[in-house]
This record gives structure tokens, C-alpha cells and sequence, in this order.
């Protein structure tokens, strides 16, 4: 199975200029303080890809490139979107997949989440594919059915060899950018949820939370959570606090070993 990551989704913030200057602030501290056993990645805007992973190859910074999402067609009249070739040809090395904001303020349904991951994951690129509950499922009892509802849409009928490229971000929406951390036993219990479905599916995939992660929280929610990593967002934004998580989460691993 994949090695245990963290990502930095910078969703739509900072524009070229102040993505290398983040690139390269996060390079010196990894450089002062790296990481062992974590694979790190980020996922700038698709306008940023290009210098950003310049500063990854010139500097051998060891990051993953990743993209924040791509469009389901191979190319054609689709205008305002980006193919999968493109972002192959910048090095992207993983692409978001139904994050809830593009599921929510976009009109990404399950159908075109599951398409969209078979492109991405049949092209041997690593798929991680959001899912999460809204506030009314989880008061309503029912995040644990309705995130396998999202898992079985997105998965069933995926290639065999497209199944060994997907990583699973769980980000419940009431935790997304709000400071509300999931606790971690409710992390848990969802993590094991999406374990058996994963199972069912004959799935083995890594499991990732997002939603409001930081230093502070990352590696309690690592270890009671059983996670394989995280999906950042607003502390991505900032050199110190991202490497701070990627720390937290490597010594978890460190001291596992
Ligand atoms: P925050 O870390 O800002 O809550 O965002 C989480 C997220 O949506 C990452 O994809």
C-alpha cells in the first residue's frame, strides 16, 4: 500500500508568484527538518503548477505535485477545463477528485466523480477522492451509510490495476475550513466504516483526513485515528504550520516503527 502522506490543498489562493515563494519556504524547512517515512505533496491551482513544480525539480525538494482537479475528457471543446495529459506533462503526479467543494459548488455528482477517478487512477496517476457527510447527515445518524453510499459510486467497477493508485480523503463538510476538528473517535468509527466498504469493493487503499488539521491536532488524530495521512488546507497556506503537520505525522510514524 501506499506510504502514509500528507497534502496541501491551496484551493483558490495565492497566485504564481506567491506559490514559489511558498514552494520555496517550505523547501528550506524540509531541507532543515525532513521527513522520513511521510510522502508530502501539494496541490497549488492549475495556473501555479508550472512554476511550482520548476522550484520542486530544481531544488530536488522531493514533493509530489499534485493537481486539485482535472477534467473527465481527453481533450476537446470543454472550455475553461484542463485534461489529464496537460497536468501529466507538468509533472502532476495525483490529482483531488470530488472534493466537496467541487461536488457542492460545482455540480460534481457521483457519476462524473467516479468517471473522473477511473480517468485518473486507470493512468496509473494517484487518485484521492474526497468524501465526507454534511452536518445534517452526522445529526441525523447516518455519515457512516452515506460516506460508503459516496465510496461504492466512486469505486465500484474501477480496473484492477486502477484500484492499487486510490487514496481516500475523509473531510466532513461541517469541518471543513470552520476550526472545528472531528474528534478523533468519530474520525475512527468512520475510518473503520471506510475500511469494510474499501474491503467490500476489494479495495486496500489508504485513508486520509482533511478538516481543519493542524500541529496541534495532527497526531492524536493520526494515532486515534488509525490514518494513513492528511489532506490540508488552510494551514498548507503557511510554510511553518504545513511542515509542522508533516512533522507531527512522520514522528507518529517514526515511533510506530
Ligand atoms: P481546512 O484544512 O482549511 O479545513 O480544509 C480542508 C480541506 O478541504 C482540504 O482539502
Amino acid at each position: 500500500m501506499a506510504a502514509p502522506a500528507v497534502y496541501g490543498n491551496w484551493k483558490m489562493n495565492l497566485d504564481h508568484v506567491e506559490a514559489i515563494h511558498l514552494i520555496q519556504q517550505l523547501g528550506v524547512l524540509l531541507r532543515r527538518a525532513p521527513v522520513e517515512h511521510v510522502e508530502v505533496g501539494v496541490a497549488p491551482p492549475f495556473v501555479d503548477l508550472r512554476s511550482v513544480g520548476s522550484v520542486i525539480e530544481a531544488d530536488r525538494l522531493g514533493l509530489v505535485l499534485c493537481a486539485q482537479h482535472v477534467n473527465e475528457h481527453e481533450s476537446g471543446a470543454h472550455t475553461g477545463e484542463v485534461s489529464l495529459a496537460m497536468l501529466e506533462r507538468l509533472g502532476v503526479h495525483a490529482v483531488l477528485v470530488g472534493h466537496s467543494e467541487r461536488r457542492r459548488l460545482y455540480g460534481m455528482d457521483d457519476a462524473l466523480v467516479a468517471r473522473t477517478l477511473a480517468r485518473v487512477a486507470g493512468a496509473g496517476l494517484r487518485a484521492i477522492v474526497c468524501v465526507g457527510e454534511d452536518l445534517a447527515v452526522r445529526e441525523a445518524g447516518q455519515e457512516t451509510a452515506y460516506v460508503a453510499d459516496q465510496l461504492r459510486a466512486a469505486l465500484r467497477g474501477l480496473s484492477e490495476a486502477a484500484r492499487a493508485n486510490v487514496t481516500v480523503a475523509y473531510e466532513p463538510l461541517w469541518a471543513i475550513g470552520t476550526g472545528v476538528v472531528a474528534e478523533p473517535a468519530q474520525v475512527a468509527a468512520q475510518n473503520r466504516s471506510i475500511r469494510s466498504t474499501l474491503a467490500e469493493l476489494g479495495l486496500e487503499a489508504p485513508v486520509l483526513y482533511g478538516g481543519s488539521v493542524s500541529a496541534e491536532n495532527a497526531a492524536e488524530l493520526a494515532r486515534e485515528g488509525a490514518l494513513d495521512g492528511f489532506l490540508v488546507g488552510g494551514a498548507s497556506l503557511r510554510a511553518e504550520a504545513f511542515h509542522a503537520v508533516c512533522r507531527a505525522l512522520d514522528d507518529w510514524y517514526a515511533s510506530t516503527r
